[in-house]
């Protein structure tokens, strides 16, 4: 038998119901927020990911579904969403336009990660990035936006930040690390001994506990930030806590992505197991110059749909009854039930069963459709004009004539 590949999944019935309750919200939230949808390709060359997620991360280095086209073109299934809305924001010349620009998007991301609960290796994430505002109220305000999403959905997750720095602090600060790091090389495992050399500030979340024990003692970045950082983060912690955001400083949040400078946050669920992340995102004010584009400030952040879909799985399902059931009740009346229904789409919810049944099997099906209605049309029924309905609520029967049926069921469905 053919199955999925591992790591991928079938989003369906329960999972697709709250897969787009989720989106709903977020998309709903980022409009009021001023954000546009955008959509770019799944595939893109392999060279955007290299030169913006960063040669040194775990995600190029190891995750990537990287392979040669029928050209000989080397192409990746995206990873991540930043990298090419970048490219697209650059390609349609957006950099020269000036101005600020704010997208939107959800779809697929895949990275080639050992499954296990919460992580996919393809999976679902909804992003918004801005584009030309430098300003921390913009950090901020991404922030707070995706804590909204959250709290619309009644998910509890703590939020940390940090501060990364930037193009003159950072070095600086990387250069007082991997000292710090190679006095302690021995003790580090292979992996941080390996990233001392290519990618330092990882080192600092590095799982392993005996490593964690050896960086508690190492130089943090955010008391290595220059004045103009520092004073970015301390008001980004002022905002915050003026509009009622609680929030964790956490010197070691690097992430996994090398693109980020200045603001760099994550929302995590207690909820979850290993994979705690339900969203994270940051400011990366140099990525779009590094794509070959105009200098441009960036912040934005993704979520992770499947992660906030597992904690809204052990959420009661909203039992509500929605819309109508409409079936026949002989062969001959089925071309009038059709009719109906096609006029109560127009408004409302509408499902109906081709197959002429009973009243009993009509009213067990519609049970089943979660139908707030049940309508059925006979020989008596036509022959009067009229069909028949059972609000499934509240168990009343009744007729109403044709001619005013869309007129009744237009507030009630
Ligand atoms: P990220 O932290 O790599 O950031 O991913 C964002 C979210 O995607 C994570 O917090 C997590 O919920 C979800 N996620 C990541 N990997 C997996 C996986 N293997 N399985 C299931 N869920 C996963 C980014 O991707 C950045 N592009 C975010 C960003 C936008 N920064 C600025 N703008």
């Amino acid at each position: 038998m053919i199955k999925a590949l591992r790591g991928m999944n079938d989003i369906l019935d329960e999972q697709a119901r709250i897969y787009s309750q989720i989106l709903n919200v977020c998309e709903r939230v980022a409009r009021n927020y001023g954000f546009c949808l955008i959509e770019t390709p799944k595939l893109e060359q392999t060279a955007l990911f290299r030169r913006s997620v960063g040669e040194s991360s775990d995600i190029v280095g190891k995750e990537m579904y990287e392979f040669s086209d029928k050209s000989g073109d080397s192409v990746c299934l995206r990873p991540e969403g930043t990298a090419g809305v970048v490219r697209a924001f650059i390609e349609k010349k957006l950099d020269r336009s000036g101005g600020v620009h704010k997208f939107y998007y959800q779809g697929s991301m895949f990275r080639y990660e050992r499954p296990q609960k919460g992580r996919l290796r393809e999976f679902h994430q909804f992003g918004v990035e801005c584009f030309g505002q430098s300003s921390v109220y913009e950090d901020a305000s991404v922030i707070l936006m995706l804590a909204q999403i959250l709290r619309e959905l009644n998910v509890a997750a703590t939020l940390k930040i940090n501060s990364l720095g930037d193009e003159e602090c950072m070095p600086a600060y990387k250069t007082k690390l991997v000292n710090f790091l190679q006095e302690h090389k021995d003790r580090l495992c292979e992996d941080c001994q390996r990233r001392i050399d290519t990618n330092p500030i990882r080192v600092l979340d590095c799982k392993n506990e005996s490593c964690q024990k050896i960086l508690a003692a190492a130089p943090l970045i955010t008391e290595n930030l220059n004045d103009a950082c520092a004073a970015e983060f301390t008001q980004l912690q002022k905002i915050l806590t003026q509009n009622g955001q609680k929030f964790q400083i956490d010197a070691k949040l690097v992430r996994g992505l090398d693109y980020y400078c200045k603001t760099a946050f994550e929302f995590v669920s207690s909820e979850l197991g290993a994979q705690s992340a339900v969203g994270g995102g940051g400011r990366y004010d140099r990525l779009v110059e590094f794509l070959g584009g105009r200098k441009t400030a960036g912040v934005g952040f993704a979520i992770g749909i499947e992660r906030i879909a597992e904690i809204l799985k052990t959420r009661e399902a909203p039992q509500e009854r929605e819309g109508i059931y409409i079936g026949a009740l002989d062969e001959a009346f089925v071309s009038t039930a059709f009719s109906f229904a096609l006029k109560l789409r127009k408004f409302c919810k509408t499902q109906i069963s081709y197959e002429p049944r009973s009243l009993a099997k009509h009213l067990k099906a519609a049970d089943g459709a979660e139908a707030k209605f049940c309508l059925c049309i006979g020989q008596d029924e036509f022959d009067r004009a009229e069909v028949w309905c059972k609000n499934l609520e509240d168990q009343s029967t009744f007729a109403i004539k044709f001619k005013e049926v869309e007129a009744f069921f237009k507030d009630r469905a």
